[in-house]
């Protein structure tokens, strides 16, 4: 069995609701506390034993390829004034061994269409996708490299997953399946964006993806779906009419920081938690709601 050593990242959405802030930069170079969104998520994809991260950009990549590349002038003046912890760090945002492929999605036709731009470079083998959004904080051991296990033990995709409350399932793709064991479920089929009333389940796909390459050819048959776009949960639920699909819920707390609700949770959140800042920014919150 292939090990997962690709992951596809797709940045190319136009982040409307984070607008002015998304108008020149891709929402995933958000920073939360002191590293943007795509980083939270590189790092959890590098954990989980990925090698090769694949971008799907859009009209806004600049910042994105420049977050992963050298930084001479940066690296040159902080050499110079003998800053070295800030220096290492720049230096080291992934390991020298993981490389970065960078792919134009020439218009954001939607998620399935962000995906299937990435098959020239991912071929034949499994991969993971990771939306930069959303971000999972599990301090022990991150998402990917708890659906790496189950991949790895099932042998088949799997879609990360989370219980929602009844009314929100209208934001979310939905799963409808039989529940294996407390924490899996094997797909039988997926409702993009359900009223509460129809819904099959309040189990929601959140952005983790452990994909096999059969979903490419069905992405290409797949029509325009909900808001007219080309949806990944269409052609999962294809998928799942002749493979086996997992859909697994992990341990982690996931923030939606394609939300400015979420982003907010995530930011106070991992402050609170920060190495540097986290006693006295908790102090500050606690003085301030007195
Ligand atoms: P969203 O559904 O959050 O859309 O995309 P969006 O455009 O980024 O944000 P809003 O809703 O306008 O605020 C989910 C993920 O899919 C990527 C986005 O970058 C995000 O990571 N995406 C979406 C693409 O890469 N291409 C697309 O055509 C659409």
């Amino acid at each position: 069995m292939q090990k997962i050593r690709k992951a596809v990242f797709p940045v190319a959405g136009m982040g409307t609701r984070f607008l002015p802030a998304t108008k020149a930069n891709p929402k995933e170079m958000l920073p939360v506390v002191d590293k943007p969104l795509i980083q939270y998520a590189a790092e959890e994809a590098v954990a989980a034993g990925i090698d090769t991260l694949i971008f799907i950009t859009g009209r806004n990549k600049r910042s994105i390829e420049d977050h992963f590349d050298k930084a001479y002038e940066l690296e040159t003046e902080l050499l110079a004034d003998g800053k070295d912890t800030m220096l290492n760090m720049v230096q080291n945002i992934l390991p020298g061994d993981v490389k970065c492929i960078y792919i134009r999605q020439s218009e954001p036709l939607g998620l399935g269409h962000a995906v299937l731009c990435a098959k020239p470079v991912v071929g034949d083998d499994p991969f993971a996708v990771l939306l930069a959004d959303d971000l999972v904080d599990n301090d022990a051991y991150g998402c990917t490299s708890q659906m790496v296990d189950v991949y790895e033990k099932e042998k088949c995709g799997v879609v990360g997953v989370q219980e929602v409350k009844k009314e929100e399932v209208k934001s979310y793709g939905v799963i409808a399946g039989n529940k294996i064991q407390d924490n899996l479920w094997d797909v039988d089929t997926f409702v993009e964006k359900p009223d509460p009333e129809d819904a099959p389940s309040n189990v929601a796909v959140v952005g983790r993806y452990l994909l096999e390459p059969s979903i490419f050819k069905i992405l290409e048959e797949t029509g325009k779906g909900a808001g007219g776009e080309i949806q990944l949960t269409d052609a999962l639920a294809t998928q799942a009419k002749s493979e086996k699909l997992l859909a697994y819920k992990f341990e982690g707390k996931r923030y939606d920081c394609g939300s400015k609700l979420g982003y907010l949770e995530a930011t106070v959140e991992l402050a609170m938690k920060h190495g540097g800042i986290g006693k006295r920014f908790t102090n500050y919150l606690q003085q301030r709601i007195k």
